[in-house]
């Protein structure tokens, strides 16, 4: 099948969604003119986001996001990125949410933040017919201290609409191991865990996931690749990697699709799904995700249902939620 052969309108499950990464560069813009908040530094001549390696783009979207600064200017960016995830097909989304750009990992402020994600991304699935759920995410590179606020905010808020917790940030900072704590607090409150590795720190950094945060899917996680014994353990204990393939060769990890590891990795076993991690940065959208891996590997309608039958599987939802998807 060639990707354009490929149904516009496939139900689409994505795992992996950065909120204030999902946000439209002019969404950012507008913001920064109404607040007058000068970011003219992170946009290309074109208008997009601008960043040169991996470090680069973790700074560039922590100054888009300064100009997110109430309840309503997330409640605005929930019905922005719902809206076009919707456009693209996709009908239930996971994504993470920073409680240190909703107020500080305070827990009443981080509340009142997500009162308005909330009641905007209940709008938006009766308006666009797509369900969104919350992964709170720890920042890596703000350190351990700070990802144990974050998991505080995330334990108190845990339930039906926040679902997991799930570290971001700088995958070159520290260990694993160091957020242990924050982990094991959200584990403890019921939250499912997944946590970016694999990516930027190579087959190392997956392992100490599996075994020092015990997690059930990983951010990632392609980097395995280089590792036959990860490989099978990844298959024995049946973790989902949420692979961004888009995402990994703009930050320079693959050269191109078509030697992105997604295909080999499933082909040996291992449960992968596909998401867009910050698609206005990536210039990407699930969209073109699909049309890339249709094109790449002649995967059809067949393949993709069966990688959104394992996202399904694998959401981090309640079971009345992931009854609707199916
Ligand atoms: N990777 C890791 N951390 C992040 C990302 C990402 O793509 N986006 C925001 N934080
Ligand atoms: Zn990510």
């Amino acid at each position: 099948m060639t990707s354009a052969e490929l149904p516009a309108e496939l139900p689409k499950v994505e795992l992996h969604l950065h909120f204030e990464g999902a946000a439209p560069p002019e969404f950012i813009r507008q913001l920064a003119f109404e607040k007058k908040i000068d970011i003219s530094r992170i946009f290309a001549p074109d208008g997009s986001y601008a960043f040169e390696n991996f470090v680069h783009f973790l700074q560039v979207y922590e100054a888009a996001t300064s100009v997110l600064q109430t309840p309503e200017d997330f409640a605005q960016l929930t019905r922005a990125v719902l809206e076009k995830s919707a456009e693209n097909g996709v009908i239930y989304t996971e994504t993470f949410l920073s409680p240190d750009f909703c107020g500080g990992g305070d827990v009443a402020a981080w509340r009142e933040y997500l009162h308005a994600i909330q009641e905007a991304a209940n709008r938006a699935e009766v308006d666009f017919g797509v369900i969104m759920r919350g992964i709170v995410t720890p920042v890596r590179h703000f350190g351990p201290d700070q990802a144990k606020r974050t998991a505080l905010c995330a334990a108190e808020t845990a339930g039906d609409w926040i679902v997991g917790l799930g570290m971001g940030g700088d995958e070159g900072k520290g260990h694993q191991g160091d957020f242990a704590y924050a982990f094991d607090m959200a584990r403890e409150a019921g939250l499912r865990l997944t946590t970016h590795a694999g990516e930027f720190g190579g087959p190392q950094s997956v392992w100490e996931a599996i075994r020092d945060l015990n997690v059930e899917r990983i951010g990632h996680g392609v980097r395995a690749i280089e590792d036959r014994a990860l490989v099978q353990e990844l298959v024995a204990r049946q973790i989902t990697l949420e692979v961004c393939p888009g995402s990994n060769v703009v930050l320079g990890l693959y050269p191109d699709f078509k030697t992105h590891p997604i295909a080999r990795l499933r082909d040996a076993g291992v449960k992968v799904t596909v998401s867009t991690d910050d698609p206005p940065f990536f210039h990407t959208t699930m969209r073109r995700e699909y049309d890339m891996l249709a094109e790449a590997f002649g995967w059809g309608m067949d393949d993709f249902r069966a990688l959104n039958t394992v996202a399904i599987d694998a959401a981090f939802c309640d079971e009345d939620t992931r009854a609707r998807v199916k």
